[in-house]
């Protein structure tokens, strides 16, 4: 098992490891992580001081327009790390591993981890669930690679589950997270994502958990939040999830330039002589009395 433990703290503009995140949960300082899919997005993040991006299997449904993330794929999710990875310096970059990239085998998963490290330039992977999974972690963890584990709603084991609704919520179901948490933490996990989870058992997976625990929809007592690109920004269409919280509506902002921009055009208002080029009077004449 990996050490992250603390040693001193760094910069706020050093790059962000996985033993920095140790160190800010020890600090008791919470960790910022978003999701992000491009260069510009990452760019974004990195200059407003996330500390972690994620390149979530969520661009299944955020990106791509489909109904879940299990349709993620190898090549796309590599496309959109390698597009991240061009805008993010400081934040640590963490890679999605897609349904049916870590499910098959141990050698199966540690050679798709691998793939986000040498071809798309992730820092670290995540991947959902415990059991089986808590084997992956280990077998990646021990190829060198930094894993996030990701317990309570896992989107990818969704039908299993009853659907995308919240997880932990009888005595018995918050007992096995904590344990599965413990599990996982003993795998080398550097944190651990908790979506959808009552907020006591967030609390005491984070209260005993030497790693941190980034929540979504899991209350305030972890030792991070997450959320998703695109709920952030208010450019999610439709509903929401009650944990959600917009900080902007640029759906709106958008739809109305671009409104704005079909409307010029057709009145031929753009462009301007601001958005044209000129050529020298000279090149001008020679080229209208140019005779063809
Ligand atoms: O895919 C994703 O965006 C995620 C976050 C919701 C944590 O897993």
């Amino acid at each position: 098992m990996p050490s992250y433990a603390a040693d001193s703290p760094a910069l706020e503009t050093a790059k962000v490891t996985p033993a920095e995140l140790v160190r800010m949960k020890d600090r008791g300082q919470k960790i910022a992580m978003v999701t992000a899919y491009d260069a510009p997005g990452g760019r974004l993040a990195d200059r407003a001081g996330v500390d972690c991006v994620l390149v979530g299997d969520s661009a299944a449904m955020t990106v791509f327009g489909r109904e879940a993330t299990t349709s993620a794929t190898m090549e796309e999710m590599l496309l959109l790390t390698r597009a991240a990875r061009a805008g993010v310096s400081r934040a640590l970059l963490v890679a999605d591993m897609p349904f049916g990239s870590f499910q098959v085998s141990d050698v199966a998963a540690v050679e798709h981890a691998i793939r986000f490290v040498k071809d798309a330039g992730a820092d670290a992977v995540k991947l959902e669930g415990a059991g089986t999974s808590a084997r992956r972690i280990a077998a990646i963890v021990g190829a060198g690679i930094p894993v996030v584990g990701h317990l309570g709603l896992t989107p990818q084991s969704a039908t299993l589950l009853g659907g995308l609704k919240a997880q932990g919520r009888t005595a018995e179901q918050a007992e096995r997270m904590c344990q599965d948490a413990v599990v996982l933490e003993h795998a080398g996990c550097c944190a651990i994502v908790l979506e959808a989870i009552p907020e006591p058992v967030a609390r005491r997976i984070s209260r005993a958990a030497r790693v941190p625990t980034i929540g979504i929809g899991a209350g305030a007592a972890c030792d991070g939040q997450v959320l998703v690109w695109h709920d952030l920004l208010g450019l999610s269409a439709g509903h929401v999830a009650r944990f959600v919280k917009r900080y902007a509506v640029l759906g709106d902002e958008i739809l109305s330039a671009l409104q704005h921009y079909v409307t010029d055009v057709r009145a031929s208002r753009f462009p301007e002589a601001a958005h044209t080029y000129s050529m020298p009077k000279s090149e001008l004449e020679l080229f209208e009395n140019h005779v063809r």
